[in-house]
């Protein structure tokens, strides 16, 4: 949520600050802006909309230097407009700031800065960081010395980068609650500094990274110098920058969505090579003994959006598998519901971007009532990552698309195992089981690859939805949270609105809105529940509603009842939820497509929600 950047080396400023924004646009796209010391000058450029508008607007404009910072936002305080824009700076515009999170207590410090003769051009939180600034220079302090005066007022999250004509060569940073890289390169024998938010904007110039900590702060000049608020200076060491050009790079696709959706079955083997080796259930990097997690009493799982999705299907996993109580739910709920807890509770915290503002609040909320806290991330060295006392590495590799598809089968796989390895250590699986399991598991890359075989047919069915004003989605036990995925998937990219419905459900109320018009997706593939939602296919359909069924291959008898049928590989019916979500991400991705929109780039949507 808002990309920072910042450059100090040898190339040309705007290239290098442009195509960092460019990599990180999936964090916000409503406007975007830098600032760069030019010909020994502040001179600052911002746009309403695209990174493409913003480089539109700098053909007109020279700009010469090798010290800079860069901004994309998603806004929070202010609607997008370039007066919103970042970056903001002092009035008479010697210093200018980027930021990323949300300064809470902007009013109160805005009404301080304004009886001083502050006038303030925008409606940010913002915008009272280079005020601020300003103020403690005027009362006679260091740039450096002011600059940590202005962190000690804020309260909040923020990741920030300022620049000033009062020092052109150093780009200072702070970070508090929202994340922030350093890293350096090298080119023609010169050392580069860069700064960003998330490391695919630093990829291929940075060769070493540090992710900074929560009350860091410093700058970047001929290195990179750290301290902590108390101004003492801080160790660090760097780590290798690892993640390469084509894993951030759509190649040959045209969006991310769908690049991502194809790579679901090589994600699918990555993790079972890793975690499945002759018959044993292997996590290594998970940091909770053994002796713990088999005398558990009890699991909640906190996580939002599709990750909670994920979450769902896992508390079935858990309970029916490792036979442990197990409860799932919004970390925006989680976190301020108080839950009723003992000792041998264990949190579980999924999360894709380990980012997620309310997911880290729930994460807090547990330590503050002395809970051991496990999560599930695919970043390691994320903010989640870190402040959990156990990890598991989801292993999908970057998501770019803001919305998550492969993240949420990786999710899926890696948790059921967990449970598997749960069941294992307490004693809840035969032998025989286990090895029927892993032979079956290890099906599902192919299986994947059958049903992303059938993208044509998928986009028949987007063809009829394309014009479509509402969609429902149904499933049971553990199709239900599919049905909850399908629906969110079509609605964040294509707009058309969609619920999905526990099958059993649909009777008490959501029955009433099928009409000819409102088509309902089935999720009915083989298993103890497919007779039921032959029933509920069976009302809808006596209510004129189209029906377009997901069923297992062969199943004629529900493909002769529907509209439309899509067929998945036949499967025990708990992992079906691994195979059944992928034509809904293909229909979702089509339909969004047919309708114009930007499937990367959801209207009023950023990847990594790091504000409440
Ligand atoms: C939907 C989507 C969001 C995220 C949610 C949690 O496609 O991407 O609903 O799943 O914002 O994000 P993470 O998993 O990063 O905590």
């Amino acid at each position: 949520m808002c990309g920072i950047v910042g450059y100090i080396g040898p190339k040309s400023i705007d290239s290098v600050l442009l195509v960092g924004l460019i990599k990180l646009e999936y964090r916000g796209y409503d406007s975007a802006g830098l600032a760069v010391i030019s010909d020994g000058e502040l001179t600052i450029a911002k746009e309403k909309g695209r990174i493409a508008d913003l480089e539109n607007r700098l053909r007109n404009l020279e700009l010469r230097g090798h010290v800079g910072i860069g901004h994309t936002r998603w806004a929070t305080h202010g609607e997008p407009s370039r007066r919103n824009a970042h970056p903001h700076t002092n009035s008479d515009g010697t210093l200018a700031v980027v930021h990323n999170g949300i300064i809470e207590n902007y009013l109160e410090l805005k009404q301080i800065l304004q009886k001083k003769g502050y006038v303030f051009e925008s409606e940010t939180d913002t915008e009272v960081i280079p005020h601020l600034i300003d103020d403690f220079l005027r009362q006679g302090l260091t740039l450096e010395r002011a600059f940590l005066a202005t962190l000690k007022e804020l309260k909040g999250k923020y990741a920030l980068a300022m620049i000033s004509e009062l020092q052109k060569e150093r780009i200072y940073f702070a970070r508090n609650g929202a994340p922030l890289i350093v890293a350096m390169g090298e080119h023609a024998g010169q050392k580069e500094y860069l700064l960003a938010s998330d490391i695919p904007a630093l990829v291929p110039l940075a060769k070493l990274a540090y992710y900074l900590h929560d009350g860091e702060w410093g700058y970047l000049d001929n290195g990179v110098f750290l301290f902590n608020l108390e101004n003492q200076h801080v160790d660090f060491s760097w780590e290798a920058v690892t993640i390469r050009a084509e894993d951030i790079d759509k190649g040959s696709y045209p969006h991310f969505m769908i690049k991502e959706i194809y790579e679901q079955p090589e994600i699918m083997r990555r993790i079972l090579r890793r975690r499945l080796r002759q018959n044993q259930i292997l996590f290594d990097e998970l940091r909770l003994s053994k002796d713990f997690l088999s005398s558990l009493g009890r699991i909640i799982i906190q996580a939002s959006g599709t990750s909670l999705h994920a979450g769902l299907v896992a508390k079935l996993y858990l309970e029916q598998r490792a036979h442990i109580e197990t409860t799932a739910d919004y970390s925006s709920e989680f976190r301020y519901r108080n839950p009723v807890v003992g000792g041998d509770t264990l949190v579980v915290g999924i999360s894709q971007s380990g980012e997620t503002a309310d997911t880290l609040a729930g994460i807090h909320e547990a330590k503050a009532k002395f809970l051991r806290v496990l999560s599930f991330v695919n970043n390691l060295n994320s903010t989640i990552a870190r402040e959990s006392e156990g990890v598991i590495d989801l292993m999908a590799g970057p998501e770019i698309g803001v919305a998550s598809t492969k993240a949420y089968t990786a999710e899926l796989l890696n948790l059921y195992l967990f449970a598997l390895y749960l069941s294992e250590l307490r004693w809840k699986i035969q032998e025989e089981e286990k090895k029927s399991l892993a032979l079956e598991l290890q099906n599902i890359p192919s299986y994947m690859e059958e049903i992303l075989q059938q993208e044509k047919q998928l986009r028949a069915i987007s063809e009829y939805l394309a014009d479509k004003n509402s969609v429902l989605f149904l499933g049971r036990t553990f199709n239900y949270p599919t049905a909850l995925e399908g629906a969110l998937k079509l609605k964040e990219i294509s707009y058309i609105h969609a619920e999905g419905y526990a099958a059993g459900e649909f009777k008490h109320g959501p029955i009433a809105l099928v009409t000819d018009k409102v088509p309902v997706i089935v999720i009915a593939p083989q298993g103890e529940m497919r007779s039921k939602m032959i029933s509920n296919l069976q009302e809808a359909k006596a209510r004129k509603g189209t029906i377009i069924a997901i069923i297992s291959k062969g199943d004629d008898e529900i493909a002769a009842l529907s509209d439309f049928a899509i067929e998945i590989p036949s499967i025990r019916e708990e992992l079906s939820p691994l195979l059944a979500v992928l034509p809904l991400q293909l229909i979702a991705y089509h339909t969004a497509l047919l309708r114009g929109c930007d499937v990367d780039k959801p209207r009023n949507l950023a990847k990594s929600v790091t504000v409440e």
